[in-house]
């Protein structure tokens, strides 16, 4: 079993804007139970339920003073180092953004900086009795890692696990130049990305390894369609690249169990989860009713396919369909939201911000779960609502095509949800319809739930599949003379 340096960007509980930190907990959890000896590092972001932490090593990396306190992640014992350098980190807010929305102007630097730190763990260079046999870096913000590695002699393996395309931390030349990157590095086999440099795509050409979040994702991403401008690179490295679905950690969401709800119920007896529905249209407003109850949950963003349901909502409010809508994101769609929200307040409730207990809430509380992403990695949400009986409603694509079974296509014996595959509003309504009709026959309908409650979506065979990449990443691990054939000096 092997030691592993686990780098990201958010984990929960203690950042998270999204599923990466999600992932970014329970992942290393199930490779710790697998026998590995994994340990994360995290920004040391002003946290709201740090656990106690004792100080492990400090040192400089080029002008920026790093402390590392060494704690645990909460609830999973997963060893967690907090790379402290207040100037860049210790800001309110969002990892990423200013109170305004807006990228932290700095992001390269904060960004590089975890990288660079990751690098000397890594190279049993940061003052720590522990050395990494491999790394494994998560998203753009952690894509520079294999670089600062890239020339080493004696360097472990990096794996490098895409969660979203999308995001892949573009910077201009002068950004470049300001890090120290070597100038050899400025190409477009390497970091060079349209006359500007790209993290992600880093991460990409060095990793030894790379992963994505889904099957159906790893093959997206290779095509024009879904590559986002990186398809070459990533069909280039169509040997060294795996699909892996995420599972989720089935102690935090779990209807048998979970302390937000107002009752408990599970697959067995599904029984109260009727309370659950009954208490959140009172919490929002709708009173007794027994109309099928829609939730979404996500950013409020493009990927999302919010614009989608929006377009839909009115028709959807005229089956008599009650919606709650749960997100944080662009005011391109929280203002119509809202408007929509206040002509019909006994049917739609929108919640904007970012709230764990309503997103148990609204999860357990729903009938149908709305996922109309454009593209979508993996998806948590789905996973989620199906082991709270709550039937997905969703646009095929990614990890939502490889969890999804519509009794439409496939067999309605093990179906748990439906799909569809046209990217339009209106074919979101016609499936939506078609759920509807499903909804009328309790029988059918039970067995939808049942086949959804006792799916597997637990890390144990998914990390197994971590733990395939993990050993094939060492077996071939770059060797004196044998480092990454482009490797370059990657600077101070
Ligand atoms: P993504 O990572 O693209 O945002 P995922 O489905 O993988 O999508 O994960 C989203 C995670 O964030 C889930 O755990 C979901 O419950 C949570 N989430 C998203 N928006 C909110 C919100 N407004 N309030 C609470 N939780 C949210
Ligand atoms: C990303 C993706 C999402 C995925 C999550 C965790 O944010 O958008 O689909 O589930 O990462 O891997």
């Amino acid at each position: 079993m092997s030691r592993v340096l686990f780098v990201t960007s958010e984990a929960y509980p203690l950042v998270k804007t999204g599923g990466l930190a999600d992932v970014s907990a329970s992942l290393p959890a199930a490779l710790r139970a697998l026998g590995h000896d994994v340990r994360v590092l995290l920004p040391a972001y002003p946290l709201t339920q740090a656990p106690a932490s004792h100080h492990a090593a400090r040192f400089s990396v080029g002008r920026y003073a790093v402390d590392l306190w060494q704690t645990t992640l909460p609830d999973t014992g997963v060893p967690l180092w907090l790379m402290a350098c207040p100037e860049l980190f210790d800001r309110p807010g969002n990892p990423y953004l200013d109170a305004h929305g807006v990228d932290w102007p700095d992001n390269a630097t904060r960004f590089d900086l975890l990288c660079r730190v990751a690098a000397r763990i890594a190279l049993r260079q940061a003052g720590l009795d522990w050395q990494p046999e491999l790394v494994h870096a998560n998203d753009w913000q952690a894509g520079l890692t294999p670089v600062h590695l890239a020339n080493q002699p004696y360097r472990p393996p990096v794996v490098f696990t895409v969660h979203n395309l999308a995001y892949q931390g573009i910077f201009d030349r002068p950004t470049f130049d300001a890090l120290g990157l070597a100038p050899a590095l400025w190409h477009p086999d390497r970091l060079e990305y349209y006359g500007r440099f790209s993290f992600l795509k880093a991460g990409l050409v060095y990793g030894d390894w790379l992963t994505t979040v889904s099957p159906g994702y790893a093959r997206e991403i290779c095509a024009p369609e879904g590559g986002m401008g990186l398809d070459g690179v990533l069909r280039a490295r169509s040997d060294r690249l795996e699909g892996i679905l995420n599972g989720i950690d089935t102690r935090v969401w779990s209807p048998e169990d979970d302390p937000y709800l107002p009752a408990q119920y599970s697959a067995r007896h599904p029984g109260d989860k009727r309370r659950c529905r009954y208490d959140l249209a009172e919490a929002l407003g709708f009173g007794h009713s027994d109309a099928p109850m829609a939730g979404f949950i996500g950013r409020l963003v493009a990927q999302k396919g919010i614009d989608w349901l929006i377009e839909a909502l009115p028709a959807i409010i005229q089956r008599g369909v009650r919606v709650v809508v749960l997100g944080d994101g662009e005011a391109r769609y929280t203002e119509p939201l809202r408007q929509l929200a206040a002509e019909h307040p006994r049917q739609l409730a929108v919640i904007l911000g970012y709230h764990e207990p309503w997103a148990h809430r609204v999860t357990a509380g729903s009938d149908l779960l709305l996922m109309p992403s454009r593209y979508e990695p993996c998806g948590l949400n789905q996973l989620y609502a199906m082991r709270y009986g709550t039937v997905p409603v969703v646009h095929g694509v990614g990890g939502l095509a490889d969890t999804v079974r519509d009794p439409d296509r496939s067999d309605p014996a093990t179906a748990n949800g439906f799909v569809f595959t046209e990217a339009t509003s209106a074919a979101l309504l016609t499936t939506l319809d078609r759920a509807l009709v499903w909804f009328q026959r309790p029988s059918d309908w039970r067995r939808l739930r049942y086949n959804g409650m006792t799916g597997d979506y637990s890390w144990t065979m998914r990390a197994r599949a971590y733990d395939t990449v993990y050993r094939q990443a060492l077996a071939d691990r770059p060797r004196p003379g044998n480092t990454h054939p482009e490797a370059i000096a990657a600077g101070s």
